[in-house]
């Protein structure tokens, strides 16, 4: 077969075997890179780890590569000075830069991909931007648990009512409660860790599916992209997507936390409770109303969650019934995945910069949890080390409390007779019992709620993420 060129009405990369050219909405139906130029910076690194690797081994002359890593910098440097006009006509990040690198350093640039496809290129590129995208998002979490550490440090015997079915149940200190927000950032990350082992594997290698003819050493081009190691099977390696799911479930669950926390403070910043007071910075006012401070960014993050879950179903569902090996379905997971990440970075800046900020008002949060008969189960657990059975006790303690309701009056604020007429247990001693710094301090073992078991809890905390 000759090698010489003949025409290519076409004008594509690929038009070698086409006769006539690409219908031009087809062109448009078809083309990624109005999204995935985003990948430039990693395709680049991949196509230089590939042209070192593809010289070592002899496919190419050291000076062949030289020239062509040369080429590659440069037009990284061009992308990011504003100097590369991207072309629907070339279809995607690679092609774009593929061609461009050809314009720039002559024929030597068409032996790039040489024992390489797009399909074992797009799965490198995708999987080494978004390892540095979750390197990203931790560090952002990290600094969000940071924040959480230092609020919580000084809030340790800050009393606030805990709630169950959003009812007063018992007293708890509100350095535990954001310890709480603290753990669930905790398992965030674990996931995030974990999940960014099964990302950083190596596709390149692969080429289209089978692998490829030319002596590849794919120990190489891993070494140099930092992989943990290479894809073990070429099908698997081109064709699933898993990882990015992965991720974005676990951004789900990330997202699904952080909207959790924005509806507390969207709750305790209301003039109903009045727990906190938002930083004005963080909240906008009414076009309206005057008196209006509404607490914009926690409501944007609860939205927020909305895009994540649906791009998390957007990818199953994109995966779903494909079979091996590469199909152009996957051309469509970078939108969902982008948007992600960016939700995801944007969402946990935003909380991180708010959340540790947020301005306790102590005393409405010691007023209600002296509402609600918050003590009530200390009172039980008081008579239980008297000597009578709990659920006698909880029975006792119901009586006292419907007292309360009746007379307008917390079980503190019953007096010594009153609860002694409902058990001949109760000697004036109660009062310590009854108190929120009795009940809290009580709580006094790994995982409770008294001051000093907190002060621990975020030492061990701070060890944990150091
Ligand atoms: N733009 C494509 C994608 O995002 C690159 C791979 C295309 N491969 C192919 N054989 N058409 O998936």
């Amino acid at each position: 077969m000759s090698d010489k060129p003949t025409a290519n009405p076409s004008q594509k990369l690929w038009g070698g075997r086409f006769t006539e050219s690409q219908d031009a909405f087809v062109e448009e139906f078809n083309a990624s890179v109005g999204f995935d130029q985003r990948l430039y910076a990693h395709d680049i690194q991949g196509s230089i780890a590939h042209a070192t690797m593809l010289a070592r081994v002899g496919v190419l002359t050291e000076v062949e590569a030289a020239t062509i890593v040369a080429g590659l910098n440069a037009i990284r440097a061009d992308i990011e000075a504003g100097n590369f006009t991207w072309s629907m006509a070339l279809e995607d990040v690679h092609m774009n830069i593929e061609a461009r690198l050809t314009e720039r350093v002559g024929d030597v640039g068409k032996k790039l991909h040489t024992g390489r496809s797009r399909n074992d290129q797009v799965a490198t590129d995708v999987r080494l931007w978004l390892r540095d995208q979750i390197d990203l998002i931790l560090a952002e979490l990290r600094r969000a648990q940071r924040g959480l550490l230092d609020l919580a440090g000084q809030e340790v015997d800050t009393i606030l009512p805990g709630f169950t079915h959003l009812q007063v149940a018992q007293p708890v200190t509100f350095g535990h409660h954001l310890l709480a927000w603290f753990e669930n950032l905790q398992r965030d990350a674990e996931r995030l860790i974990d999940c960014r082992k099964r990302v950083n594997r190596m596709p390149l290698g692969a080429a289209a599916l089978a692998g490829t003819t030319f002596p590849i050493d794919r120990a190489i081009t891993c070494e140099l992209l930092g992989f943990d190691a290479p894809a073990e099977n070429s099908l698997d390696a081109v064709s699933d997507r898993d990882f990015a799911i992965e991720f974005c479930a676990a951004s789900a669950m990330l997202m699904t936390h952080l909207s959790r926390f924005s509806e507390e403070m969207i709750i305790w910043s209301s003039a109903q409770f009045g727990f906190v007071d938002l930083p004005d910075r963080f909240c906008t006012g009414s076009s309206i109303m005057p008196q209006k401070k509404n607490p914009d960014v926690p409501e944007l993050i609860r939205g927020k969650v909305a895009r994540v879950d649906g791009n998390l179903i957007a990818l199953l569902t994109l995966m779903k019934s494909q079979p091996l090996a590469y199909n152009k379905d996957n051309q469509e997971d970078k939108e969902p995945l982008f948007d992600t990440v960016d939700t995801v970075r944007a969402s946990l800046r935003a909380f991180a910069d708010m959340a540790p900020n947020m301005m306790p008002r102590r005393e409405r949060m010691r007023a209600a949890a002296l509402q609600g008969y918050a003590t009530a189960t200390d009172l039980a657990d008081y008579l239980v080390r008297k000597g009578v059975a709990f659920r006698d006790a909880h029975e006792v303690v119901g009586r006292a409390v419907r007292l309360g309701v009746d007379t307008g009056r917390d079980l503190a604020e019953l007096s010594l007779d009153e609860l002694q007429s409902f058990s001949d247990h109760i000697s004036s001693d109660v009062f310590d019992f009854l108190t929120l710094e009795g009940s809290v301090a009580a709580r006094d073992h790994l995982g409770g709620t008294a001051p000093n078991q907190v002060r621990a809890a975020i030492e061990r905390a701070r060890q944990r993420i150091a």
